[in-house]
């Protein structure tokens, strides 16, 4: 694992867009898995911001989200369809039809969520994922479980999960109760992997992710059996790891 700590937010999200960058540039017709969250809306916006000054080229490349609630309807705007258009798809040049959210207002799930996977290995498999952290350190929504997941599943989302996310909602009760994730082990097949987490909220997740036992119970561990993951921190998700185990950037 290489750690990268950042002094602060916006730094976190410069250097995320700048491993996107790279990646697009060396490779055109990229596979990009992609996270929602806060934590990767200041990344989206350098990204927004790199295509305007015409740095980045998103013509050939193809998208994966993680994630998606389950019977929520795109149009709301706390869908990660929603979210995912306004926060960077609408304000770049990547086609349409190379765009993947999991579908949560199908009727056969199994059949979305086999789907869902067999998209991703026609396309090759994903380049670099993009990922943030929640605060038991659920990655995509797999949440603390008994096993991993392989592939693309629906999930009930834990107490802590629906609470954390109903700051974006109007009230607790709208928070869906599941979603649609792809499995950890999808996750880990990326060839690379990025996990961006800031704020001391996320410092023992980050704690847990790095030095942990690689366990169900903290999704997020089993990236320290990955052979190129980077973590880009800001100061505070930082603050419970040894100074000696990370480069300051
Ligand atoms: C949700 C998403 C995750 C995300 C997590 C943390 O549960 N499914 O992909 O990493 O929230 O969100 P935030 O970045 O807002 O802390």
């Amino acid at each position: 694992m290489r750690i990268l700590v950042c002094k602060n937010y916006e730094e976190m999200s410069k250097k995320a867009a700048q491993m996107i960058l790279s990646q697009v540039t060396l490779k055109p017709n990229s596979v990009l898995g992609l996270a929602t969250g806060s934590t990767p809306m200041g990344m989206y916006k350098e990204l927004v911001s790199m295509y305007k000054n015409k740095v980045i080229d998103f013509s050939e490349v193809t998208t994966f989200n993680l994630d998606e609630y389950y019977q929520l309807p795109i149009t709301n705007d706390q869908s990660y369809h929603y979210f995912m258009h306004e926060n960077l798809f609408n304000h770049i040049n990547v086609k349409k039809e190379n765009i993947h959210v999991p579908n949560g207002m199908v009727k056969d799930i199994e059949a979305e969520c086999s789907r869902y996977d067999n998209f991703i290995k026609e396309s090759g498999g994903i380049d670099i994922q993009v990922l943030g952290i929640g605060h038991n350190a659920h990655i995509g929504f797999n949440e603390p479980t008994i096993n991993f997941e392989r592939g693309t599943h629906l999930v009930d989302l834990k107490e802590s999960t629906i609470e954390a996310n109903a700051r974006f909602f109007d009230k607790i009760e709208d928070v869906p109760r599941k979603a649609i994730t792809m499995g950890t082990g999808s996750i880990f097949k990326a060839r690379k992997i990025m996990l961006l987490a800031c704020g001391e909220g996320k410092a023992e997740a980050i704690y847990n992710t790095v030095y942990g036992k690689v366990i169900p119970e903290v999704p997020a561990s089993i990236l320290q059996f990955h052979n190129d993951i980077v973590l880009i921190l800001d100061e505070e998700a930082a603050s419970k790891l040894n100074p000696e185990d990370y480069k300051i950037v």
